[in-house]
């Protein structure tokens, strides 16, 4: 009897691990490490994640990434003739999932990945609070800011370690960064100087004309949220699955 229960609880035991490793989901793609177009595959396998990172995978605990909220960021903006600081808080991100892969680089010894991608477009809806002094002149503004960054390359490195877990071994990545180089930025401030339209519209020129100083602001707050969109994404999916299902011979 006790044998006959032992024999039942194997069983059972074996078709769960069976079936646990049979299970990926439809989602992942599959590469093989032997396969000759293995860089297109995973480039092809990431891309095909797209849609579900923009709507989120409630089973793998994943938020929807579109868009991207980050609560409150402030701005510093130098101690010269332009000495402005602005608050912008409730941003909002369209966008980030619409990346396009330009290439990628994968070095599967030392469990690293370098990833150029290009993404058309990232719309920055947000409220701001700005003060300070532009050429002597003082600023101040307090409402909506819309922000139009386009044509951006960004290059995102990731390094992995490997875990042990249950006899089997998986990936962590431990780092991601991203770095934008964005093509352009078109910026409206509403409301500068409580609604008076001529200064507004003077100081959004002003800001138009300096994008890039505006921008190379927001930049780093951007890399570094969406780096941590792509390692949460990814730590989702290779703390559930071992390398040897995900990258097999
Ligand atoms: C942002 O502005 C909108 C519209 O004025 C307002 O409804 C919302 O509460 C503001 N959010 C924050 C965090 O201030
Ligand atoms: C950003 O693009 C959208 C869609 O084309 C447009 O409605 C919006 O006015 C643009 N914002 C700025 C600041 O140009």
């Amino acid at each position: 009897m006790m044998r006959v229960i032992k024999v039942v609880s194997l069983n059972i035991l074996l078709s769960a691990l069976v079936l646990g490793k049979t299970q990926l989901p439809t989602f992942l793609k599959i590469c093989h490490k032997s396969d000759t177009h293995f860089k297109q595959c995973l480039i092809d396998s990431i891309e095909a994640l797209k849609p579900l990172m923009s709507k989120g995978i409630p089973e793998f605990g994943i938020p929807k990434c579109e868009p991207l909220r980050i609560a409150e960021v402030q701005v510093d903006l130098g101690n010269g003739p332009v000495s402005v600081k602005s608050n912008y808080r409730d941003i909002k991100v369209y966008g980030p999932s619409d990346f396009s892969i330009k290439n990628i680089k994968v070095d599967l010894d030392k469990d690293r990945l370098k990833i150029k991608l290009y993404i058309p477009r990232l719309e920055v809806n947000t409220n701001y609070t700005m003060n300070g002094k532009i050429l002597m002149m003082p600023v101040t503004g307090t409402g909506l800011s819309f922000g139009n960054y386009t044509n951006i390359d960004a290059t995102m490195s990731m390094a992995a370690k490997k875990i042990k877990r249950d006899g089997e071994v998986f990936y962590n990545i431990q780092e991601c960064y991203i770095d934008f180089n964005i093509g352009h930025a078109k910026l409206r401030f509403e409301n500068m100087f409580n609604g008076n339209t001529e200064l507004g519209d003077a100081i959004n020129l002003f800001l138009n004309d300096n994008w890039k100083t505006v921008a190379s602001e927001i930049k780093p707050v951007l890399e570094e949220k969406i780096a941590e969109i792509f390692k949460k994404f990814a730590n989702k999916i290779f703390h559930k699955y071992p390398i040897s299902m995900l990258f097999p011979e």
